[in-house]
């Protein structure tokens, strides 16, 4: 599918998560004037990197990784010689849950057919997992539940798993907050992020 295809697809995506009403987060949305997040970055990218949910910023702006979070997304990947116009970022959960709380497994069941219409979509040969709701998710949807540790173990290692377009790695990051108030988690968090390098080559997009 040609690149333009794949951006209008993402656009209609947008259009429907906006009427999202049977959503449990569609009235917090609207009531706050926030936005629903897609995803941003190259429709073509070798590399997805999900996140868990938008932030107050996020949802305020309908860019995905825009805060603090996204400060040090983008230090990880300066760290690795890649910019966010090299990967596509996005997040199960496409609203923003109220004070940022742990998104509810009916949040995960309603926006994750979302997410994975636009795994479908970009066929990304590496899926960088950011954080234990995202690792999960992932890890079931790919039936390598068995596979399921504690993210403390997981961490900086990559899986292999089948895809319906063929073989991708999965790649198990902490999510990037745990750096904001502990910058001294932020070395840790680099060397992870160089199992993406391991597991493609350097030059992603097409
Ligand atoms: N945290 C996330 O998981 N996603 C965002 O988009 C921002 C913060």
């Amino acid at each position: 599918m040609k690149a333009r295809e794949k951006q209008l697809l993402l656009e209609n995506m947008k259009a429907e998560l906006s009427a999202l009403k049977r959503s449990p987060l569609y009235r917090y949305r609207v009531e706050n004037n926030y936005l629903p997040v897609v995803g941003e970055g190259s429709v073509s990218a070798n590399v997805m990197f999900i996140g868990e949910a938008p932030g107050r910023n996020e949802a305020k702006t309908g860019r995905p990784f825009c805060g603090s979070a996204g400060k040090i997304l983008d230090e990880l990947l300066d760290s690795i010689k890649m910019e966010r116009g090299d990967v596509y970022v996005t997040n199960i959960v496409k609203d923003r849950p109220p004070k940022n709380r742990d998104p509810l497994p009916e949040e995960i069941k309603v926006y994750g057919p979302f997410l994975d219409k636009q795994i479908e979509l970009i066929q990304p040969k590496v899926i960088a997992t950011l954080g234990r709701y995202s690792m999960k998710y992932i890890l079931e949807k790919f039936g390598l539940h068995g596979e399921l540790r504690p993210i403390g173990e997981m961490h900086g290692k990559f899986l292999e798993a089948d895809a319906p377009y063929g073989k991708i790695k999965i790649a198990i990051l902490y999510h990037p907050c745990v750096a904001i108030y502990n910058r001294k988690k932020l070395p840790g968090l680099k060397k992870d992020m160089k199992i993406i390098n391991k597991t493609c080559p350097p030059k992603f997009s097409q």
